[in-house]
Formats: structure tokens, sequence, C-alpha cells
């Protein structure tokens, strides 16, 4: 770090003894920062976007998969609000190699200071800066501690010949790989120069080539604000294939087939999107099939959402991912969630919205199924947090001041959060919500909201209005689910639970059903008669007590351990851990091996981690399998087998 001038502004130098400060004293007593957005506390940010604040930033970025390292410059163009000789920015894992005001080329270096190193958060980076300073440039390499940052070796990637790079910036890992005010309370928009090896493409969150360029050059532009977590880029041998007038795949040439085929349905998604609540408002929608360490189902970048291979299952029953990350263009993208504290309405806004989206293509029978099957989910959870005394957690608004904001993934936003909306559809007529919401959007478009103004909108616009009582307070800011919470039956589930409760109780479920008198015979049990949703719900329902001799039989018959489609592999693993069934080991070890997504991962290790011997095989698989992993992956796992490599 470069050293400081004998002579400092006071409040340059007060800065920097707050900082030290904070090491010795309380981790929580951070300073919180104070944005435009009413008086909102962002936790998880030093940056002091009240005094001044980012409003365009271009970058300059050189992707070197030699030593795995973006070599920058972030251009941080500036707007003051108050007076202040200091501009925090984030950073947690760059080096910071110099740092200039003024417009490129008219550039002097300045003095910065580098605060202590918190975990989580990371850095402060205060720069000093004069009274008409509107130009901040930022050199940096990003280093090994760069969590957004994914680099695979080719062997992790489809065509096995070129490597691949791509970030995740979600929650505050932007920080990582960018230099910014790393914060949802504001928004940028961002352009960028990115030079990539030129057999490789590179895209982002903006304006995409669909095509290699020779000299591996490339230029993006995102011109309308986002908030800075949504700002990504993949790099890879990537192939383009358009789906629709506004919307295409992307992936390796290797898969970009069975991908489009998968996602033939975009367009009309689209459409219905764009019929429920406005007009698309990204120009662009595509997606990029990343490879398999991408630890999300899928990421609602602008323009280009990431989306997991596990989504490629080759029945297309997995497309609501892709739903739900559609539906982000609105909630979310559009409409952003102030804190992390309000993470519910990113996430609650959009599964509702998602499920919206999959009843108009696919009917309402179909939408229910799915719902359902995330029910259940938002019902253990909510139990294990009863018994593990997080009740606190089950709140939808959340207080994740001093934790990992990534602790607010959980079905609460997601789940709770969509029932609270189906809730109010129900008491107020779907034909009112709907305009509630087209106006939700339209009237905050491009701007951050807190919970707290959510209500106060709500009940302006939605429940005064039409003189509806509804216990918003209770749904907001009370543990667990509310009883008037909105029910959801599906006669279709409950045919697969009968059986399976049948096949407990030691039925033989395979045998040909005898033919009933004035009715079509019914056809014996295989796998092709239900969805992967009806299956998920069939193992649900098989009791953890059960023999592996009676797994195995079903096994034999409907072959769940080697099925392509992960949801129900992870929900089998599961079931399979608990009742001691090892036959399924070899095909969990080369899914463990392969699949990095937290959402199966998490599940699989933690029933591994309950008994001495599963727990040692998790580790031995876990020791091999760890490197395929994203680090956000990587993280969560470290954390819970207790690893240390
Ligand atoms: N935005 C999230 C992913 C996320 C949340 C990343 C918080 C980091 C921090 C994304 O839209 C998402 O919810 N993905 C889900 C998809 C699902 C609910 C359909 C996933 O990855 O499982
Ligand atoms: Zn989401």
């Amino acid at each position: 770090m470069k050293h400081l001038n004998a002579v400092l502004y006071i409040t340059f130098f007060t800065l920097f003894l707050v900082s030290c400060d904070e090491s010795n004293s309380n981790d929580n007593e951070k300073q919180p920062v104070i944005s435009g957005n009413v008086d909102l506390i962002d936790a998880h940010s030093y940056s002091n976007i009240h005094q001044i604040r980012t409003k365009h930033v271009h970058l300059e970025l050189d992707v070197n998969f030699e030593n795995k390292t973006i070599y920058g410059v972030a251009r941080h163009e500036m707007i003051r609000l108050k007076d202040t000789d200091t501009a925090i920015f984030d950073i947690n894992g760059p080096e910071i190699q110099k740092v200039t005001l003024g417009k490129k080329g008219h550039e002097k270096e300045t003095d910065f200071i580098i605060g202590t190193n918190k975990k989580i958060l990371g850095q402060p980076l205060s720069v000093k800066i004069d009274k008409n300073t509107k130009y901040i440039n930022i050199y940096y390499k990003t280093t090994e501690n760069a969590a957004a940052l994914d680099w695979l070796e080719p062997s992790l990637t489809a065509g096995k010949e070129h490597p691949y790079l791509y970030t995740q910036g979600q929650a505050i890992l932007t920080r990582t790989w960018i230099p910014s005010q790393c914060t949802p309370a504001i928004r940028i928009t961002y352009s960028a120069d990115v030079k990539v090896p030129s057999d490789l493409m590179a895209v982002m969150s903006a304006t995409n080539p669909t095509k290699k360029s020779e000299d591996g050059k490339y230029h993006f532009e995102m011109d309308k604000p986002i908030p800075a977590y949504l700002i990504a880029l993949a790099v890879g041998n990537l192939e383009y294939k358009k789906l629709g007038d506004h919307c295409g795949v992307y992936s390796e040439p290797e898969m970009i087939k069975d991908v489009a085929w998968e996602f033939t349905d975009l367009q009309k998604m689209i459409t219905a999107a764009e019929n429920l609540y406005g007009k698309y408002q990204w120009g662009q929608y595509d997606v990029i099939v990343l490879p398999y360490s991408f630890p999300f189902g899928g990421m609602e970048n602008p323009r280009l959402t990431f989306a997991n291979p596990t989504l490629i299952a080759g029945d297309r029953s997995a497309v609501s991912v892709i739903a739900h990350e559609l539906a982000h263009s609105w909630s979310g993208n559009l409409v952003t969630n102030a804190s992390w504290d309000d993470f519910w309405l990113n996430e609650g806004f959009t599964v509702y919205f998602e499920n919206r989206i999959m009843e108009e293509l696919y009917g309402k029978e179909k939408a229910d199924m799915l719902a359902l099957i995330e029910f259940q989910e938002l019902q253990n959870e909510i139990e294990i947090f009863k018994k593990d005394g997080q009740e606190e957690d089950t709140h939808l608004k959340l207080g994740l001041k001093g934790r990992n904001p990534d602790d607010g993934m959980t079905s609460i936003a997601y789940v709770k959060g969509a029932f609270f909306l189906k809730t109010l559809e129900r008491d107020c007529g779907r034909r009112r919500f709907d305009e509630f919401l087209n106006s939700y959007f339209k009237d905050h478009a491009f701007s951050t909201l807190t919970t707290e103004q959510f209500k106060a909108y709500l009940n302006k616009k939605l429940l005064e209005p039409n003189n509806i009582k509804f216990n918003v307070d209770e749904w907001l800011y009370k543990p667990g689910l509310p009883k008037n919470c909105y029910a959801i039956t599906s006669p279709r589930f409950e045919k697969v639970q009968q059986i399976a409760r049948d096949f407990a109780a030691g039925k033989d479920i395979f045998k040909q059903p005898k033919k009933k008198k004035g009715k079509k015979r019914e056809p014996a049990l295989t796998r092709d008669l239900y969805t992967p949703q009806e299956w998920q719900a069939f193992i649900r329902q098989l009791p953890k007590t059960i023999s592996p001799e009676r797994l195995a039989l079903l096994d034999e018959k409907l072959k769940f351990k080697s099925w392509g489609n992960a949801e129900v592999a992870t929900e089998w693993y599961v079931l399979g851990i608990k009742a001691g069934y090892k036959d399924i080991r070899p095909n969990m070890e080369k899914f463990l091996m392969k699949i990095g997504r937290r959402k199966f991962l998490l599940p699989i290790y933690t029933a591994l981690s309950e008994t001495p011997d599963d727990k040692k095989w998790a580790m031995n698989v876990y020791d091999k399998a760890r490197n395929n992993y994203h680090p956000v992956s990587v993280m969560t796992v470290d954390e819970l087998l207790e690893y240390r490599p």
C-alpha cells in the first residue's frame, strides 16, 4: 500500500482511526452507512454512499488464465451528495496498485488507505479526493481470495479443451473482483473493455457478442442502472444460438443443441411474463449454461441469466428455474431489495411470479405441484429453525447485521415470501392483486425498496382503498407461518403418496393392477408414468426407517440412483443415507464429484455428517471433489463438515 503524505486531512485521518479501532472493538459496531434511500443502513457495506456515490463505472479488464488473475482498472464516475474529502469503496481480496483522480489520460495519483480486514465484509478502501473530484480510477489485480471467481481447468468443462471463468456477485462478492460501492442500496450503469485469450468468448450482464472476436477484445455496455451485485462476467469457449426475436442461449458448443431444446419455451415465457406484469425492460434476454461447478440453479444477471447445467435434464423438467430468473428481471433487477435484510422482496416476489409464469404456460395443476414441493421444504426448515432456537430467522424481515448475508438464502425469503403474496392474492382477488403488482413494478422501476416502504405502499394502494384487513405485520415480523397461509392441495401428489405408503407397508406396487369393471386397465408402475416432481413427492413420503432391501427394489425397478434428474437423485440419496442404504455410494460419489450446486450438496453432505461412518466417507469424497466447486460452495461445505484443508 502506498504511504501517506505527512499532512493529512482531519477527516481522512479520523477515518483511519475509526477503521483501526473497529478491529479491536465489537465486530458489530461498524459505522453504519446511510444511503439516499430514506435512512437505510446497509450493515454489509463500508461505502459512504450518502456523501458520494458511483454513477457509472467503466471497467478495463485483462483476463489472464495462466496466473488466474484479472488485471483491472475500475474507473468510477461519481456523484457528490455532501461535502467530503474521502470516497469509500468496498474491497475483499483485490490488491490495489494505485488510485488516480481525473479523466483517463489526465490523471493524478492520490492517497488511499485500506482499513482492517473483516471476515465476510472485507476492507474499506478510503480514497482521498478533491473538492471537484468526479472521476476516481482504481488500478488493481485480483488475488486467489476472489471468492466471486471460479477459474476452471479444461477438464472441468464440457469440451475439456479450454479453460473457463465465471463470476458470482450476489450477495457481497462483487467487491472480491471489482473495488466498488458494493451495496444494493445504490444503482450504477457500467461499461467494460475486456481482453481474453483469442480462442475464448467473453459475455457479461450487458450488451453481448454472439460471435468470437479475432483479437479476444470485447466491449460491453449496461446503460440501465443496476446494483453492483449484478455485474457479471463469463469467459469460455462459447457458442450462441438465437431462440426468439430478443432471446437466445449460450453454452459450450458440445451442449448448445441440448440447451436450445431444453429451453425451447423461452420466448413463450417472456411473453407470459410481459402479459402479467408489464414490458420487459432490458432489451435482450439470454441464458448461459455454465459448467457444473456453478453454485446455484440460476443467477439473474441482467440480460444474461447464468444457469446450472443440471437444468439440462433432457425432459424440460427444470425450466421453472428459468421462469424464476426471468421473473427477477422485474422483481430484483428492476425493483431491488435495499439491503440484504429485505432479501424476501427479491426472492419472495420472484418465486410468486415464477409460479404465475408456470401456471400460464403449463397449467395450474403443474404450478401447484411445483409450489407444494417448495412448501414442504419451507415447513421442514421452519421446524429446524424452531428446534435450533433460531426463530428470528423465520421472519420475512431479517436481521443479518454481523452475519454473512448468504445466511438469508433460506426457504423463508423464497417460499414464505411467495406464500405471503399468494395469501394476499387470495384475499384481494387475482385481478386486483395483479393490478397492484403492475403498478408496484412501474412505480418502483430502477429503484430500491425496504420492507417498510413496501408495507406502506401495500397499505396505501391495495389494502386501504379496498378496505381489506390483513395481518401484514405478522407476516413480516413474526416467526413461522401465520394461520391464514394459503393452502395448496395436489390430487396427483396424493396419488403417488398413497403408492409410497402402500410400498412402505409391504405391498407389491409393481404388480399390474387388476382391471376394474367399466374402467380402462391401469398400467403397471414405471418411472415414465409420473413426472420428476411426483417422484420427489413419492420419495419424501417413504419413511426413513425403510429397509435398504426395499430401497434396492425400488432402484431395480425405477432406477432412481442413476437418474440424470438431479432433483430426484438428491432426494433419493438423502433418504438412502438416512436408511443406511449403501448401494447408492458409487452413484452418489460421481454426483458429488461433478455437481457443485449448493442446493444439492448441502442436503447430501448434511445427511452424511450424521453418522461417523458416513462422515468419514463424505470427508474422503469431499477431499477429492472440493477442487471442482466454486468458492461459494466450498465455504459452505467447509463449515458444514468442519473441514480444514
Ligand atoms: N438470486 C438467486 C441466487 C442467489 C441468492 C445467489 C442469494 C447468491 C445469494 C437466484 O435467483 C436463485 O434464487 N436461484 C435459485 C433458483 C430457484 C429458487 C428456482 C437456486 O439457485 O436454486
Ligand atoms: Zn432468485
